[in-house]
């Protein structure tokens, strides 16, 4: 009974989860209001159309449809700068023992990432060509926490949503995992993502017997 890996990108594989939230950040303090943490919390996993709409309306701003694109395409651009030369040392710790282990014995993993930039984020790590499917912001119409994402990459992986195990940092995306049937890990503050199966402060914190009974299972 074989099983495979559903990885989300942003805050899982790469720390660019703070990246997105200093540019939505500086982006509402222009606009003269702020964001939470706690706030932030809401926008993780969330779609770049689905984020730009909850924090204008955080900040009680309504903008004319020219704007918001303007809004989407500054934002973009200043998140793209902060994570401009990325390589192999950005992975976040642990991450890279994972991706070994599931490589070399030939345990399927996918990406399942609401990011449209995930392509070449992968890229810069130098561990695009190890995912056997890679299904990201450009592949979906319906943003976490539909399922959407975590399906197509299942049926890409050849796998029904059952045999499918998601690593997941934000709330959506859990609900996502659980919503899909998938056995789903949360990637950080337990008190947060405490509708996961299973919870970890980060990759650290997992090891490879963790990941061999999950993969048994
Ligand atoms: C998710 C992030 O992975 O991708 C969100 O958690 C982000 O913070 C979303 O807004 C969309 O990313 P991008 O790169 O397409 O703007
Ligand atoms: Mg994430």
């Amino acid at each position: 009974n074989s099983k495979g890996i559903i990885f989300d990108l942003d805050g899982v594989i790469v720390d660019t989860a703070k990246f997105h939230y200093l540019a939505w950040r500086k982006m509402a303090n222009d606009l003269g209001f702020d964001i939470t943490l706690e706030q932030n919390e809401q926008l993780k996993g969330v779609s770049r159309v689905h984020s730009l709409q909850q924090i204008l309306s955080w900040g009680n701003k309504t903008v004319s449809e020219t704007e918001f694109e303007r809004l989407m395409t500054s934002k973009n651009e200043d998140y793209l700068s902060r994570i401009a030369h990325m390589d192999e040392a950005d992975l976040l710790p642990g991450v890279k023992k994972v991706l070994d282990y599931l490589t070399e014995n030939n345990i399927p993993f996918a990406l399942g990432s609401a990011s449209k930039n995930a392509r070449p984020i992968l890229k810069g790590l130098g561990i695009e060509e190890r995912f056997t499917a890679i299904v990201d912001g450009n592949d979906v119409t319906k943003a976490k926490p539909d399922p959407e994402v975590f399906l197509i990459a299942a049926e890409e992986l050849g796998l029904p949503p059952k045999d499918c195990i998601v690593f997941e940092d934000s709330v959506a995306g859990v609900e996502a995992a659980n919503i899909a049937g998938m056995l789903s890990i949360g990637i950080g503050d337990k008190d947060i993502l405490k509708e996961a199966d299973y919870n970890f402060a980060d990759f650290t914190q997992i090891d490879i017997d963790f990941i061999e009974k999950i993969l048994r299972k």
